[in-house]
Order: C-alpha cells, then structure tokens, then sequence
C-alpha cells in the first residue's frame, strides 16, 4: 500500500504543520472603504495576514501608492521613503508572486509604509496571506508591525488605474472595527499550542508569547474578564497502522491520541507519545486549577515547565512535571485522575473533548495551525506578540467595558502628541479633553487639577462644579484694590459669572455701583452717604445707629438688654470669624466675606470692629 504509507507518513511526520488548504478554514477580514477619488467609492473586504500587527478595534487612513518599479515588493526598494502629499500614511499596494507576502510586507515597512495591500493575480476568494515555515534565515518576521491585507484582483486594479491617472490622492480608510466581535462584558479566548519545544521556530514563538504574556493574562483571568481555555491538537492512528512502529511510538490509549515525534526521529529522543501526555498534563492542569478557581495557574506552570523540564534541553521526565505541580499547590492526585491510563484501550474524555472543538463551528475555523489564537470565537489574525495580542483582547469587549489594561499606556495610540488630536485644549492650564485608548483617541472634557469639565470636548470645555474658581476665577471678573478683593465668580454656583453685591455688569465685567447717586441705599432723614468701591459708607446725623437691612437710624440702647445684644452680636462676629476662617480655607474666600459682613453690618457698624477678626478685616462695610 504505497499511497497509504505516503499518507501515513505525511500524516504523521507533518501534522504539526497541517496546510490551511486541507479543511475548513475560515478567513478574517477587515474592511477597505475608499473614499476617493469619489467614483471609485465603495467598501471591499480585505484578509488580514498572520503577520504583522492588525490593528483590531481601531481604523487606519492613508493614501494608496503603487510602486513605480519593483511592483511586488520582493526587492528592497531603494531610494527616499516613500510619502504623500497630504502628509497621509502611505498604504502600499502590492502585486502578489515571487516570494513571500511577509517579505513584502518587510520590504514596504522598510520603505516608510503604515500598511501594505496585496493584489491578488487571479480571481479567486480571498485567502490568508501566512507566514513561511523557513524563515528563520532572517527574522525579519518578528519584526513586521504593519499591517497588511490581501485584497481581490478586480480591486487591486480599480486602485491601480486610480492611481495612474493621478488626478486626485486614493485614500483609503482601513477599518478593524467588526474584525473582532465584542458582543458583551467578558472576553472568551482560547490558545491551541503544543507542550513540544522543539518544533523551531513556531514553537519558539508559541513559547515567548506565553512568557511575556503571562503578566496580562493573569490579571485579566483573575479579575474575571476574561475566560482563557488552552487546547492541544492530537491526531489519530488510521486503522491499519495500529501495530506499526510509529503509531506505537506516537500514540497512546491505543492509537486514539497521536503527536509527531519532537525531532521527526523514532530512534532518538522523545517520543510522540511524552508529547501527548504531556499535553494531556496541562490540559489537566488547567481543568484542576479552574475547578479551585485559580485557572491562571496554567500560565505559571507552562513557563515553569519549560524553563524546568524542556524537551529540547532534554530535562523532560514524568517526576519533572509532577514536580512543578507540586510546587504550585495543585493536587498531584486529582491531575493523574484527570489523565487516566495513557496505556489503556479506553476514550479519554479529555483528549476526545479537545479533537472534537478541534473542528470549527458556525464563524470559527478548523484549527490546523499550532499556534492558533481564538479570541470571541474568532481566529486572531497577526503577530503572536504580547501588545498586539492585548490589543485584540481589548478589541472583544463591548464598548466602555474594557478592563483598565486596555486603557493603560500599553496599548494605547499616541494620537495625542499630534496636535492634540484634534481635542480641545486649554494651553495656559495645560489641560487636554485628549485621551488615547486603545480604540484610538476619544475627545472627552477631563476632570483635572480637581476641576470638572463639561463640553463636547472637540471645541469646547468649561469648568463646572465647586472648585473652578480656583482656575483663571473661573472665566469671571475678579479685581482688587486696597487689599479688598470682589469675585464675580461664586463657588456657591455651579457655573456661570455673577457680579457681587454692589456692581454691576455681565460678570466678566463689573462696575461700581454708586448707591449714594442712585439713591439706593442710605435715605434715612439726614444721613450721610458716601460711596465707596464695592460698597457706600452711610453715618446718620447726631448720636443714632445705623441699621442697614431697614435703612434707618435708631437710638444707642445703653440698657443691660443692650448690653447683652452687645455680647451677643461680638460672640457671633467672634463665630462667624472662625467659620469665615474656614470657609477662606476652602476658597470660599472673597464671596462669603462679603455675605457675612453683608449679614453682620445689619446688627453692627462696622466701622468699630475693623480688628476684631483677621479673616473680617479685609472686607470693608457694605
Ligand atoms: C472553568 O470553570 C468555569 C466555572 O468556574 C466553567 O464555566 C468553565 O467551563 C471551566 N473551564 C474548563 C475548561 O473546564
Ligand atoms: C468557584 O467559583 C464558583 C462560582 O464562581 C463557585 O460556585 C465555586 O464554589 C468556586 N469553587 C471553589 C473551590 O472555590
Ligand atoms: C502638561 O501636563 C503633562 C502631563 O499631564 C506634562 O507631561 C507636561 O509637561 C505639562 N506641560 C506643561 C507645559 O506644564
């Protein structure tokens, strides 16, 4: 049987890189509007590439350049990078064919491109531009952080005839919004890696992603918004082959449960079989950590399997793995329960539950590639890198409900530094309604140094609440002569300017009111009235007392009872001294002043009673 050896062979020597052709695969995509020149306005679909970084949740303008000469973007393009006129990010279109997508890809980010589209050559649906099993000559695919999209023929040409007329720029806005679905308050993901190390380069990826990702993933399972489930590819033995060699060495539970040999070599070293059970490990890891609720010990223990028990260092072993479960407080007894007898004729449910979600469902892919990340049932598109990853994550809540990672500087814009993003801005407080998220930057009046802003944020915030005088008086009139001071600025208002007792005008500006010439206040028969700024001084004639509220002059009482008033109205102005002492502290300064001397003034003449409290002094009599 030749051909079923073959498949054999293939089936087992290079399952850990199953093509994308064989199954079911579902590709994502983001969405390309034009938006000019105008007839060639319309939206397309572009496939996002497994390489680079997708800008999940967010948008991206820039205006479309197609290369003079070198059109696939196979060569390094020599010469000034390239730029538009508008100043726009450069979108660079490629042809397809000659080498690699993500060597285009390379080539464009060297040549100053924000994002690459890659014609397609043939009509045909689109598909996933991947990443070459033999890279690492270079390694340069690390260090894409573009992204880019394959785009259909028919649409590759439209741009390109736009563009060669060269009457108008073709911009182009890149939109990841829909590419990651976030239809609620908590991010479902999965992770399909392998407990192999030696599988090269893809498997040094899939190792460093989960180190440097352990920190964020953590915090986000624990805190519960996130419910992360790792997963482990295993094959099957065909039928025929269960007594060979390779499945015996391959496989366990009697062929149900294969994994190809680490180094492609039966006769040396691990075998396929320490790489299944070693998945079925972790798998049962995690199923004991989640039942204790502390799945986030998964992270732990994968990064510290490897740096203990690495396969391709040679320091796996059964009591190795035991090991660093013990040291993580699991129960060793309930994860051997979990794995059952690897030997034994028998399903395991665990490893037949991991073939059975291998398969996709609905809009979720077939999962043939290790490592493959699925976050909201969604096959995540890019590098395998810890900001870019986050950035999806982020992208899968709902709107608003983000955790604070994703509001954090970690995966955040910058949109900011330029030109404030548009946003209004007060230079002289050096207060911006600017804030960079992840989604990119959102205009939203701030609440800063203590002071509230409320506006649309875009052209305009004003400072409401309690504490605005404290900025600029609020915006309002405020002056100062003599050492007295009037505001028209009222923290006892929540906005707006008001000119104090005693002037006039829209509270930006004030003047003095003159109450002697307008005969507004002191009309008492024979009284003296002179006027004074921010208030009028007002004697009556003889011996009598000025009252203000009344407007008229009384006789002294010399009696005991005015004796005890006396007591009385001093004990209180002693009082309200204390409590204008406080309210100075909370800034409430220049406003109360003058409505308590405005309140005392009525029972006293001021004039007498200029030292009696600091706090009082500064006022004068109304
Ligand atoms: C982990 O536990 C939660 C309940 O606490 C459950 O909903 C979830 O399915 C469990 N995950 C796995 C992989 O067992
Ligand atoms: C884990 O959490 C679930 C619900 O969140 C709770 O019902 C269960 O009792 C918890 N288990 C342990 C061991 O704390
Ligand atoms: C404005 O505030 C930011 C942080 O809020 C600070 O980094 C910057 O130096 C400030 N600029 C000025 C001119 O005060």
């Amino acid at each position: 049987m030749p051909s079923a050896s073959h498949h054999l062979l293939l089936l087992l020597l290079s399952l850990s890189s199953l093509s994308s052709t064989l199954s079911r695969f579902v590709v994502e995509k983001s969405s390309i509007r034009v938006l000019s020149p105008e007839h060639i306005r319309a939206k397309h679909d572009g496939a996002i590439a497994n390489f680079g970084i997708p800008d999940y949740g967010g948008t991206m303008t820039g205006v479309v350049l197609y290369p003079d000469k070198g059109t696939t973007g196979c060569n390094p393009f020599g010469g000034p990078p390239f730029g538009s006129k508008s100043g726009r990010p450069v979108v660079l279109l490629l042809d397809r064919g000659d080498c690699y997508f993500a060597l285009k890809a390379w080539n464009a980010q060297n040549a100053g491109a924000a994002a690459v589209l890659v014609a397609d050559s043939i009509d045909e649906p689109l598909l996933t531009m991947d990443t070459p099993e033999e890279s690492k000559d270079e390694g340069y695919i690390e260090k894409i952080t573009i992204p880019s999209a394959l785009v259909n023929r028919a649409f590759g040409e439209a741009l390109k005839k736009a563009i060669e007329k060269g009457t108008e720029e073709v911009v182009v806005k890149l939109d990841w919004r829909e590419s990651m679905p976030h239809p609620d308050e908590r991010v479902e993901y999965e992770f399909w890696t392998n407990s192999n190390d030696e599988c090269g380069i893809r498997c040094d990826e899939q190792m460093n992603f989960v180190k440097n990702f352990k920190g964020h993933a953590q915090v986000l399972e624990k805190t519960g918004f996130t419910q992360f489930t790792p997963h482990y590819i295993t094959w099957y033995c065909p039928q025929p082959f269960l007594t060979s060699r390779q499945c015996k060495s391959q496989c366990i539970n009697h062929g149900r449960y294969c994994s190809p040999d680490p180094e492609q070599n039966f006769g040396e070293g691990y075998e396929g079989k320490d790489v299944v059970v070693e998945n079925l490990r972790q798998l049962c890891v995690h199923r004991v950590a989640n039942e204790s609720n502390r799945s986030w010990v998964w992270w732990d223990f994968v990064t510290d399997f490897h740096a203990r028990c690495s396969m391709k260092e040679k320091k796996y072993s059964k009591e190795c793995a035991e090991d660093v479960i013990k040291s993580l407080r699991l129960s060793l007894d309930k994860i051997k329960e979990c794995m059952g007898d690897p030997e034994a004729d028998v399903d395991n449910e665990v490893l037949k539950t991991e073939q059975k979600v291998q398969v996709g469902r609905g809009s979720r892919s077939d999962v043939t590639i290790l490592p493959t990340l699925v976050i909201n049932n969604v096959q995540y598109r890019g590098i395998l890198e810890r900001t870019a990853v986050l950035k999806a994550i982020c992208a899968g809540f709902k709107e608003s409900t983000e955790p604070p990672v994703c509001l954090s500087g970690d995966v955040e814009t910058n949109e900011c530094l330029e030109s404030n993003g548009g946003c209004w801005e007060d230079i002289r407080s050096n207060v911006t309604a600017c804030k960079d998220t992840f989604r990119g930057r959102i205009c939203e009046c701030p609440t800063a140094n203590g002071i509230q802003y409320q506006g649309d944020g875009y052209t305009s915030c004003k400072a409401v609440g309690p504490a605005r005088c404290s900025l600029n008086n609020g915006g309002c009139w405020s002056e100062t002569r003599n050492g007295q001071t009037f505001s028209a600025c009222s923290e006892l208002q929540l906005s707006g300017c008001r000119c104090p007792f005693s002037f006039r005008g829209d509270g930006h500006t004030c003047e003095d009111v003159d109450e002697c010439k307008e005969r507004l206040a002191c009309q008492c028969d024979g009284c003296t009235c002179k006027n004074t700024w921010g208030g009028y001084d007002c004697k009556c004639k003889g011996n009598l007392l000025y009252i203000k509220g009344e407007d008229i002059c009384i006789a002294k009482r010399t009696s005991r009872f005015g004796l005890f008033m006396t007591i009385l109205v001093l004990a209180c102005l002693a009082g309200a001294g204390v409590a204008a002492y406080v309210f100075y502290k909370y800034r409430l300064r220049s406003y109360m002043d003058s409505e308590i001397m405005a309140i005392m003034s009525q029972y006293m003449p001021l004039d007498n009673q200029q030292t009696e409290g600091q706090p009082l002094r500064q006022d004068s009599a109304i």
